[in-house]
């Protein structure tokens, strides 16, 4: 079994976002699939109960002592990818779900504020030493010099130099597909199979679960 971790410490990053998105495509490829809502929120559980139940399922795991557990109980269950979505501001949960992940990936807006809020995260992340990756979230979906503005300053020498975390190859930009669809308990493959998104989501898939081999 393998174990994504999505963490953001700023809020409205696309967590949640991406976590669905990442969860609906494993469980479309054939893979038992697990969304982990450690989020006291609840927005992935509120989008299950939205969906109707079914697959994939999400479990709530809002004590960050029960984390690890969880996991284990999901791998003897026979679950062979587990999503962790996490709240924002969470310091002690974003660590622990950086210590029980295989991957992290950082949901970012290729925007100031947020490229510069991502230095807590990548604090985070750089003491799990874990495979982590920042993957840009509701950018423009056509806007090159933007992306390679924001990849320089989170891979580059600039002010984050002690902080390096990788820039991945894939990201969502802002569509509607993906907003709408969580709304209605779905995901934009499922809602506009033949839509960007969608698109969008079957290339992050694709490089996601070649980083895990799954
Ligand atoms: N790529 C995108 N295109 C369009 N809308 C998006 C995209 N990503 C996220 N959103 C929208 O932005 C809002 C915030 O996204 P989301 O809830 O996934 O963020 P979050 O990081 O989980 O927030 P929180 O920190 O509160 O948990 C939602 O309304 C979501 O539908
Ligand atoms: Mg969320």
């Amino acid at each position: 079994m393998r174990t994504i971790s999505i963490i953001s410490q700023k809020g409205g990053a696309g967590k949640t976002t991406l976590a669905i998105h990442l969860a609906v495509a494993a469980m479309q490829s054939g893979l038992a699939t697990l969304i982990l809502d450690t989020d006291p929120q609840a927005t992935a559980s509120q989008w299950y109960q939205w969906r109707g139940g079914g697959e994939p399922d999400v479990i709530d795991c809002a004590a960050h002592a029960l984390l690890a557990r969880k996991v284990q109980q999901a791998s003897e269950l026979g679950a062979e990818l587990v999503v962790i979505d996490t709240p924002p501001h969470a310091d002690i949960m974003a660590r622990e779900a950086c210590r029980v992940a295989d991957l992290v990936l950082i949901p970012c807006r290729p925007q100031a504020f947020d490229l510069a809020a991502i230095e807590a995260t990548a604090d985070l992340v750089r003491a799990a030493d874990k495979p982590a990756f920042v993957l840009f979230m509701g950018g423009p979906p056509r806007a090159p010099a933007i992306y390679r503005e924001a990849r320089e300053l989170i891979e580059g020498t600039d002010r984050l130099e002690t902080r390096k975390v990788a820039v991945a190859p894939v990201m969502l930009t802002q569509r509607a597909a993906y907003h709408h669809s969580s709304g209605e308990g779905r995901t934009a493959s499922e809602f506009e199979p033949t839509s960007k998104a969608a698109e969008e989501v079957a290339t992050l898939w694709t490089w996601t679960r070649a980083q895990v081999d799954v």
